[in-house]
Order: C-alpha cells, then structure tokens, then sequence
C-alpha cells in the first residue's frame, strides 16, 4: 500500500560465521527489520558461502568490519578469547554489540567491555539466549504475578551430548573459556538470575572432567542462594551416556547421533580418529550438515536440550516447561498455560530485544553489567569447585523490572 510507512531496517554485521551465528542465522532472515550488512570471518571458506548467500560485503578482520559505515550493530559470535577485544573494538567503533554467551572470561575483560561501551555511549546486549525464549518469559510473568504466592525455590538440570560434539582447540582448553562450565553455565544462571530476581548472595559449585577423549570439565553443578533466600540447584553434564529428552513422553534421543553412535565418538576421541574440524566446519554455513542447526530456529515441541529441565516451585504450585507451553500444578489442578507471544524460537527474543534498544531506545534487560553477575556466578562455580568452599559475590545486580 501507498502510504504504509517503511520498515526502519537495523543494519547488521557478523564477527565469526560458525556454528552459534548458523544458529542466529535463520532468524534474522526471518525478521524484516535486519538488514545483514556484512560479515567477517578468518575462514575464506564460510566468508565465501556466506558472500554468495547474502550478497553482502564480508571481511577477513574485525576492524576492517567495523569501518564499514553502513554496519549499526556487530554481532560477536568469536570463540570465547576474543569476545571483550572485539567488542572493545566495536565500540570504539561507534557500534552497538550482541556478545556471545559467555559474556569474557574474566571479570576484568567484562569490567573493560562495560567501560569501553559507556565511553562511546553504545548499547551492549549481552547475549545469553535461553532467558530471552517465551517458555522463561512466560514463567517469570506467572511467579511475578503472585498467583502462585511467593517463589520458593528453582531447580534446573540438563544432560546433554555437548561434550561429544565436535570441538575447536580453544573449546578444549579452559583457560580459553571451553568447556561445560564457561559455554552451558551461562545459559542456566542467566535463566535462574532472571526468575529469582538477579541478586545471588553466594554459590557453592562442584565442576568434574571425566573423560579422558576430553581435558576439560563436561560437568558442573552448583547451589545458589539468591538474597532473599530463595535457594536455586543448577547442573549440566554434558557426557551424553543418558539424555534429559528421554525423561519427557514426547522426547525420545534428541540428539545429533543415536546411542550406539555416541559410543562410538567417544572411542573416535580416546584412540584419535576423529576429524573434529572437519566435523566442526561441517555444521558451519554451506556444511554439510548446517541444516540440522538452522533447523533449531523452528517452532517445534520444547525439549530439555542444552537449558534442561526447570521447575519453579511457588507456595502454592510448581511451574515447568510443557509440549507447547507451560505446566502450572495447583490445587486447581494442572493447566497447561500457552506461551507470551505464541511461543517461537528464544533467537527472536534476542533480536527484537536489541531491535527495540536501538532504533526504539527502550531499556536492554541483559545489559553488560547483568552480564558480568552472570558471568561471576559462572566463575564462583569453577573456583568454588578448586577451593571446595561457599564463594560470596560481589557484582551482582537486580532482574530488571520491566518485561
Ligand atoms: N547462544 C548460543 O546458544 C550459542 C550457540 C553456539 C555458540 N555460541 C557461542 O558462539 C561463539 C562461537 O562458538 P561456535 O560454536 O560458533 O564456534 P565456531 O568455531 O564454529 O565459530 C567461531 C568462528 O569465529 C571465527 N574466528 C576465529 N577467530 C576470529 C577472529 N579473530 N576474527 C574473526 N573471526 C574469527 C572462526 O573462524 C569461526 O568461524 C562462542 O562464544 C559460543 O559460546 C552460542
């Protein structure tokens, strides 16, 4: 029509084109008001495919990226090192950032990053996806209205193949921020922060590195207490010997391989036969199985997956993920209550948070300094784990208000 009025298209540019941005991917496409703008890589390979994908301008540095004009917003999908010198980089830049989950891997290098975006005054999302998708949303707007009276307790628990899927070097190496602690526990304690309040008082943690095909920590598990009291368990064990999927009617093996296969990974990894970064480039843009991470941006039944089972127990009730929606368990029975927004992918939650801070310069939720609490519960974890002691934090901040 005529006089309809155009859409305000945010331009956006891409650091690092791997696995997590095949993710990001499909739902940008999906959304007419990003613009993909540009992309840079140090892989010649998925800067190509990703040049004849989009038709856009793609570069081979995170600088030469953020001199192109045309680019608003730098998404910083880099392995886990680069994360706070890139975005320091952006910044400096002029442009607003998406970083990955974690956040950096110190509380220095986040100290540095919120810094660098306060000098340029920019905004910086920081991206830990899970909090952002409707089954979370929607169970923080049931335990804030209060009808369930006041929340007790939460409890969130995944077991997962991550440990048997393919890996880069500094994946494996946690001083580099590999491992389960530093790439799963995020996703969780961003998820508890945000039901519980934002305010952890101290964390107990306990981390395990149990297999020999993999020098880094494929368990963590942890008790927080948030302020108020409210206790909160957390665990991830990615060794992929028994799923969580299985424990839900309508799950099953939800996992790249089947059982017998991840046997076989295993043995792959302890007698060296594996072809990790052919297996790593092969779920990257233009891979041969790229498509069975572009399809995580369907709407499908929910699955425990990477987040994991999570029950929000209330004085009067407990809420859980369903099929579609979520379980509310009461006196008045189970409901089986639909989602905020009809449900979708937790991807679409992320880019539209950012869309509105931009170009509607509404308040950002997962601001730098939530992400650096997130980040301080995720270490007080691992150094809780050393020292076999209760770890009292210092950087916590309050769970935004608005929804
Ligand atoms: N939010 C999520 O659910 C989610 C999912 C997957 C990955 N991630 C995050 O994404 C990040 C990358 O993980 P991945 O699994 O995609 O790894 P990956 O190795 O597939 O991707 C990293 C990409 O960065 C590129 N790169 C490396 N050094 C670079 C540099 N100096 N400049 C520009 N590009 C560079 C690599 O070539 C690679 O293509 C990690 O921080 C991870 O935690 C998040």
């Amino acid at each position: 029509m005529a006089n309809e009025t155009p859409i305000r298209k945010l331009k956006l540019g891409i650091v690092g084109i791997g696995v997590g941005a095949s993710e990001i991917l499909p739902a940008m496409e999906q959304i007419p008001e990003f613009e993909l703008a540009a992309a840079a890589d140090v892989n010649p390979r998925v800067l190509e495919t990703f040049r004849d994908r989009y038709h856009t301008k793609t570069y081979d540095s995170v600088e030469k990226l953020c001199a192109d004009p045309n680019v608003e917003v730098v998404w910083i999908s880099t392995p886990n090192r680069f994360h706070a010198a890139h975005t320091i980089i952006a910044a400096n830049a002029g442009k607003h950032v998406v970083v990955e989950k974690p956040m950096a891997i110190s509380l220095q290098e986040a100290e540095n990053m919120i810094e660098a975006t306060i000098k340029n005054k920019i905004k910086l999302l920081c991206g830990h996806t899970q909090s952002f998708g409707p089954h979370i949303r929607t169970m923080r707007k049931i335990i804030r209205s209060g009808e369930l009276g006041r929340l007790c307790a939460l409890h969130v628990w995944a077991y997962t193949d991550w440990m048997l899927r393919p890996r880069t070097a500094d994946e494996l190496d946690i001083n580099q921020g590999g491992g389960v602690p530093y790439r799963q526990g995020p996703h969780q304690i961003d998820t508890l922060r945000l039901l519980g309040g934002g305010m952890v008082r101290s964390v107990r943690g306990s981390t395990g590195a149990w297999f020999k095909g993999r020098p880094i920590p494929g368990y963590y598990s942890g008790f927080m207490e948030f302020e108020d009291g409210t206790p909160a368990t957390l665990m991830h064990n990615g060794y992929g010997y028994f799923l969580a999927s299985e424990l839900v009617p309508w799950g099953g093996q939800n996992s790249r391989y089947s059982e017998a296969e991840r046997a076989k990974v295993r043995k792959s990894l302890l007698d060296g036969t594996r072809d990790e970064n052919a297996d790593k480039d092969a779920m990257r843009i233009g891979g041969a199985n790229e498509s069975e991470i572009r399809d995580r941006s369907k709407v499908k039944p929910w699955l425990p997956n990477d987040l994991g089972i999570l029950v929000a127990t209330c004085e009067k009730g407990d809420i859980r993920q369903s099929q579609y929606g979520l379980f509310v368990h009461s006196d008045e029975g189970t409901k089986d209550v639909p989602l905020i927004g009809g449900g979708g992918p937790s991807r679409r939650g992320e880019l539209m948070e950012l869309y509105n801070a931009v170009v509607l310069d509404k308040p950002i939720r997962h601001t730098g300094p939530w992400g650096m609490a997130t980040l301080e519960v995720c270490l007080a974890i691992i150094e809780s784990a050393k020292q076999r002691k209760e770890i009292y934090l210092k950087h916590q901040v309050p769970a935004p208000e608005e929804d």
